[in-house]
């Protein structure tokens, strides 16, 4: 098997730079799934509290401790002590006593919570519970904050990225604080792979739309968590180490950027 490659965290530890992310995939199909992806060579999975799959994903992997796996604080458990309750509960139903990545979910900045999250969360990467502690959906002044409060800086800020909305001044920001940036909805769910640049791309080297633009996020740096729940695509969402895109193809994608690509909410409003 081609040996994958793997970031250093600011934690001091490695993450598989490709994982499988599970939003959406219904929690009775979560643990096949995940077997499937195993099985396929996957070595990181990305899950959360809030899409309900967590026990589906412990059960897959119960046998393989070396999988990374990352999880995921929801917005109504955020403050110290719930905080501290949600992290076992996730724990327990992954089955297991460690977890490699927590983030918190989202910011939700008019309950202002998430210091306090973070607070417990430093507190249980310092008793070992926890590999790596990061954020998702933060934007500079809620990361600044975190920073200037606790003197802890986040691992991983994993925020909405994909070639139509590539998110380039906050990816400034993290490198700025040696924090790895993780893409979500990193094939912009599923729109991206329409793209005519795309496609003259992927017909060039005799690969899919998937798995050209899966490279464009490993050749860029970023972790990069596709979803398919779908056997034959995650066999093909992992076929991205045989291929390399060129300096052309990698310019062409950067073209795609635009600031209204957007598919999901606004983390500075989105308080839910
Ligand atoms: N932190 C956050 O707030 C946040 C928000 C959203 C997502 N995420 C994470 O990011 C992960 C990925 O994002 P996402 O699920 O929103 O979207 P995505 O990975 O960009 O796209 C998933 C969609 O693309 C389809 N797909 C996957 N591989 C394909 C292929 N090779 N060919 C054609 N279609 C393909 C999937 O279909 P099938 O499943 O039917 O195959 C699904 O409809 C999530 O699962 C989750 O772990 C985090």
């Amino acid at each position: 098997m081609t040996t994958q490659p793997h970031l250093s965290l600011n934690a001091g530890i490695d993450i598989p730079q490709l994982g499988l992310g599970v939003w959406q995939t219904p929690a009775d199909q979560t643990a096949d799934i995940v077997r499937h992806a195993v099985g396929a060579g996957y070595q990181h999975v990305d899950t959360a509290m809030i899409y309900r799959n967590e026990t589906g994903v412990g059960e897959a992997l119960a046998d393989h401790p070396e999988i990374f796996l990352t999880t995921k604080l929801w917005n109504e458990d955020q403050g110290f002590d719930s905080t501290l309750r949600a992290f076992d509960e996730s724990a327990r139903k992954l089955g297991r006593e460690r977890i490699d990545l927590y983030l918190i979910h989202w910011p939700a900045p008019a309950k202002n919570l998430y210091l306090d999250s973070w607070r417990a969360m430093v507190r249980l990467h310092g008793e070992g519970r926890i590999r790596a502690i990061g954020v998702s959906n933060f934007a500079e002044n809620h990361i600044e904050r975190l920073i200037a409060e606790t003197g802890v800086t986040p691992a991983v800020n994993q925020i909405e990225l994909h070639p139509d909305f590539q998110q380039r001044a906050l990816r400034k920001f993290h490198e700025e604080h040696g924090i790895r940036t993780e893409s979500w909805s990193p094939l912009g769910q599923g729109h991206v792979l329409k793209s005519p640049v795309i496609g003259k791309i992927a017909e060039k080297h005799g690969k899919t739309a998937a798995q050209v633009v899966i490279r464009w996020h490993l050749q860029s740096g970023l972790i990069v968590i596709p979803k398919s729940a779908t056997p034959s695509r995650l066999d093909e969402n992992i076929a991205v180490f045989d291929f390399t895109l060129d300096d052309t193809d990698m310019a062409s994608i950067a073209d795609m950027d635009t600031t209204t690509g957007r598919i999901g909410p606004d983390p500075a409003t989105a308080n839910f």
